[in-house]
C-alpha cells in the first residue's frame, strides 16, 4: 500500500558521471517493496514547478532505508542530486507493479541507469545473474558493495568490460543455456531483448520508463500501447510483460 511520507536522507555518494546514490529513511515505503516498484520523489523545499515529483525505481529496502540512484538529466534530478546527508525529501510509494518472482534462474539485462531497480532485484534474488551495459567506463556505477552469483559488464567504447552493447551480451547468454529475463533501459534496447527473448523462446519482462505526472494512474499522461490497448506505466507497469508491448507505437 503507497504511503506518502516525508523521509531523511541518510547516505550519498557519486556513483558515476552525474550519478547519485543515495539512501533514504523511510520504513513504511521500505517494508513492502518489490524490485521493479518505484516511488515519486520531490524536494521538501518549496519550488516554483508544479509536478517536481519524479519517478525513480528503488534500489534497495532493508533496515527501514530505502535506495535510489538518480542520474542528473535535468532540473528536477538536479535539485534531487544536490541534497546533502540530513536533508528531506517527500516520497510517494511503493508505486506500480514489480517484477514476478522468479520460479528458478534468471537472467537481468541493465541498460544504463536500468541498473537501479535490477540492482533490487539481484539483491532479492540471489541465484540471478546480471549484465550490465554503459557507454563507457565514466558511466559505469559503482557496484563494489554488492555481490553477484555471476555479473558481466559491456561498454560501447570497450573502456571497461566487454566492447559491445549488453543486448550482444544477453545473446550470447541466452545461447549458452536460456533463461527467463528481467530487463530495464532505453526502449530501443528492451525492444532488442525482447526479439531476443522471443528467438530464445525465453519470458521476458521489462520495465518502462514514460514521462510521469501523478504516477498513481489518475491522469492518463504515461499511457503505452500494448496488445491489450492503451495502459498506464504508472498503475498497470511499469513491468509488463515484453510479449504484451506494441513497440515504436503510441
Ligand atoms: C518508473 C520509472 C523509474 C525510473 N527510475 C529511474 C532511476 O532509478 N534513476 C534515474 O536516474 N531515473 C529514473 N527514471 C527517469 C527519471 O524519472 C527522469 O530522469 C526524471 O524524471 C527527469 O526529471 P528532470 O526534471 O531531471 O528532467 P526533465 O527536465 O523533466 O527532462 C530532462 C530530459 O529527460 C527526459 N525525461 C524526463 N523524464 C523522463 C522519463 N520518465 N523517462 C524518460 N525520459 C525522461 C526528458 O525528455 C528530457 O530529455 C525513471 C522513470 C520512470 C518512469
Ligand atoms: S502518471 Fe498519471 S496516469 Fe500514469
Amino acid at each position: 500500500m503507497p504511503v506518502d511520507v516525508v523521509g531523511k536522507v541518510t547516505e550519498k555518494r557519486l556513483v558515476a558521471r552525474d550519478t547519485i546514490r543515495i539512501a533514504i529513511d523511510a520504513p513504511e515505503v521500505a517494508k513492502d517493496a518489490r524490485p521493479g516498484q518505484f516511488v515519486m520523489i520531490c524536494n521538501t523545499v518549496p519550488t516554483f514547478d508544479p509536478f517536481l515529483r519524479r519517478p525513480f525505481a528503488i534500489t534497495g529496502a532493508e533496515w527501514g532505508r530505502i535506495e535510489l540512484i538518480i542520474r542528473v538529466v535535468g532540473w528536477g534530478s538536479a535539485l534531487l542530486a544536490n541534497l546533502s546527508e540530513g536533508g528531506e525529501v517527500r516520497i510517494l510509494g511503493p508505486l506500480g507493479n514489480g517484477f514476478p518472482d522468479p520460479k528458478g534462474g534468471v537472467i537481468l539485462a541493465a541498460g544504463g541507469i536500468g541498473i537501479a531497480p535490477l540492482l533490487f532485484a539481484s539483491r532479492r534474488w540471489p541465484s540471478a545473474e546480471l549484465l550490465y551495459g554503459e557507454p563507457s567506463l565514466d558511466w559505469v556505477c559503482d557496484l563494489s558493495r554488492e555481490k553477484f552469483c555471476h555479473f558481466e559488464l559491456s561498454t560501447d567504447d570497450g573502456s571497461a568490460g566487454e566492447k559491445c552493447n549488453v543486448v550482444k551480451l544477453l545473446r550470447k547468454r541466452l545461447a549458452a543455456s536460456p533463461l527467463p529475463v528481467f530487463a530495464c533501459g532505453p526502449e530501443p534496447m528492451l525492444e532488442a531483448v525482447a526479439k531476443a527473448c522471443k528467438r530464445a523462446k525465453v519470458d521476458c519482462f521489462v520495465s518502462l520508463e514514460e514521462h510521469m505526472a501523478c504516477g498513481v494512474g489518475a491522469c492518463q499522461g504515461c499511457a503505452v500501447l500494448t496488445k491489450d490497448g492503451y495502459k498506464r506505466v504508472c498503475k498497470d507497469g511499469p513491468v509488463f510483460d515484453a510479449r504484451k508491448i506494441e513497440w515504436g507505437k503510441r
